[in-house]
């Protein structure tokens, strides 16, 4: 398996696999091209891709505020589960958060989403359940 940093021009491969992998996103908000685009251009390490003999197989879209990195949006193709792919991306996320500075690394994720929490638990990080996320939007599409 391979990694790479995606650009705007893997824009619609993104799309097309969040869609395979069943991932919520925003395509009307804040996962627009343009919005992404716009992303990219002031962190080109954002989106993080990996590769199994040239073909998307898992994304993961990685941010950061200087403290703390997060990994948002990931999804691994259907056809490629079980075989480490979320793993190394999660790995490799760290490496490059490392590389920054940054020692924290969090995740997001659904109470209902169990492969994803036994994923993460998988690779140490520690399920908080006394912690509520509190969220305002100017719309839901953001
Ligand atoms: C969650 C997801 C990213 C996992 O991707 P993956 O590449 O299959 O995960 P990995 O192969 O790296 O799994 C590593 C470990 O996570 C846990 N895990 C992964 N999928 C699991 C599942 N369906 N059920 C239970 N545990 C699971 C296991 O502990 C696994 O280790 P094992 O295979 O040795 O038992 C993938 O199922 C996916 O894309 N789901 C839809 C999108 C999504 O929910 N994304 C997460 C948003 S927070």
């Amino acid at each position: 398996m391979e990694f790479r940093f995606l650009t705007i021009d893997d824009y619609d491969s993104v799309i097309k696999l969040w869609e395979r992998a069943g991932l919520k996103f925003k395509p009307e908000g804040r996962d627009r091209r343009d919005f992404i685009l716009k992303q990219l251009e002031r962190y080109p390490d954002m989106l993080l891709g990996a590769y199994d003999d040239g073909k998307l197989v898992g994304i993961a879209l990685l941010t950061d505020d200087g403290r703390k990195g997060w990994i948002n949006r990931l999804a691994v193709d259907p056809d490629y589960r079980r075989r480490g792919v979320a793993k190394g991306l999660i790995e490799k996320s760290e490496d490059i958060f490392r590389k920054k500075g940054i020692h924290l690394f969090a995740a997001l994720v659904e109470d209902w989403n169990i492969p994803s929490q036994n994923l993460f638990s998988s690779v140490g990080y520690k399920k908080h359940n006394d912690i509520f996320y509190f969220t305002k939007r100017d719309s839901d599409e953001y």
